[in-house]
């Protein structure tokens, strides 16, 4: 199913560059490293600065240590092996090395610390979106920060802030994407995750959907910076999995039935119960499973 041949080097632009063939197109070389990454890149910001390491234990790990040293905002940390990949309540994530996505992006953004859920809305909205555009799969989002693909999940984001008197130094989002791997494997998770390549039943080329997200993660940074929440938020509500629809919301041992009504300007989910009765639930405390 998943053949690939390095078929031919040539000039393209200034650099030689390997092209591969993948179910009988043609893509750039999927290898990662910083030059392959950058190459070609259209953003100012995200991803110009990259830390790129073949193996290392969390990169949301190595990133919170580069961003407390100083390391600009847009650094991208990349690995192709994760040997203690973190998601959030401290469950594990599983990868599979060389295969999928994974990486973390330092944020110095300006701001409140309320406020930060933006970026995990926002690069919740781009993955979801890359992997619409370039696959063509039916990806939704899952509040808070899981993407989704007919039922299972597909990529996952871990969002942490540095905060120092009170003031939000910066912002960790790391991103975890089922690529090329194959989850159904793993009887501890095959039920309910899956990756690009079993929906599509093609290999997919990493670096493309990477491009795709880092751009659309700059653009929608670009729109919030300049006080346009509101369309950011409006495309989210279009690709939500949950709006409308019945849900069991579990935070600090009480579960909650309802129905989803959408989330509100402040990232926090608006649930109406049997009686009537609006809850609101901030995202850092809650799980949340469709009925
Ligand atoms: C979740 O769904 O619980 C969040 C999963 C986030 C996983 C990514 S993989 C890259 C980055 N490094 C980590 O250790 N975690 C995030």
């Amino acid at each position: 199913m998943f053949d690939v041949h390095v078929i031919f080097t040539r000039q393209l632009s200034t650099e030689n560059r390997k092209l591969v063939l993948m179910n009988n197109q043609l893509f750039r070389s999927d290898t990662l490293s910083a030059e392959s990454i950058k190459e070609g890149l259209q953003t100012s910001c995200f991803g110009q600065e990259v830390l790129y390491l073949p193996a290392t234990s969390s990169t949301n790990r190595v990133a919170k240590e580069a961003a407390h040293k100083g390391m600009q905002e847009g650094t991208l940390i990349i690995t192709n092996q994760q040997t203690e990949g973190r998601g959030r309540f401290d469950r594990t994530w599983w990868s599979s090395p060389g295969k999928d996505l994974l990486f973390s992006l330092i944020f110095r953004p300006p701001l409140k610390a309320s406020q930060t859920f933006r970026l995990t809305l926002l690069s919740s909205l781009a993955v979801a979106e890359a992997i619409r555009q370039e696959t063509g799969l039916d990806a939704l989002i899952k509040w808070p920060n899981d993407v989704y693909i007919k039922g299972k999940k597909v990529s996952g984001i871990l969002s942490e802030s540095g905060i120092h008197n009170e003031h939000l130094e910066y912002m960790i989002v790391g991103i975890g994407i089922n690529v090329n791997s194959t989850p159904s494997r793993n009887p501890e998770i095959e039920e309910r995750a899956t990756s690009i390549s079993m929906e599509s039943g093609k290999n997919f080329p990493r670096i493309t959907l990477l491009t795709v997200i880092l751009e659309l993660i700059e653009s929608y940074y670009r729109g919030i910076q300049k006080g346009d929440f509101h369309s950011l938020k409006k495309r989210w509500d279009t690709l939500s999995l949950i709006n409308h629809k019945k849900v069991m919301v579990e935070t600090q041992g009480c579960m909650h039935e309802g129905t989803a009504e959408s989330i509100d300007e402040d990232g926090f989910l608006v649930l109406l119960d049997h009686t009537g009765t609006k809850r609101r639930f901030v995202s850092g405390d809650v799980s949340l499973s469709l009925l």
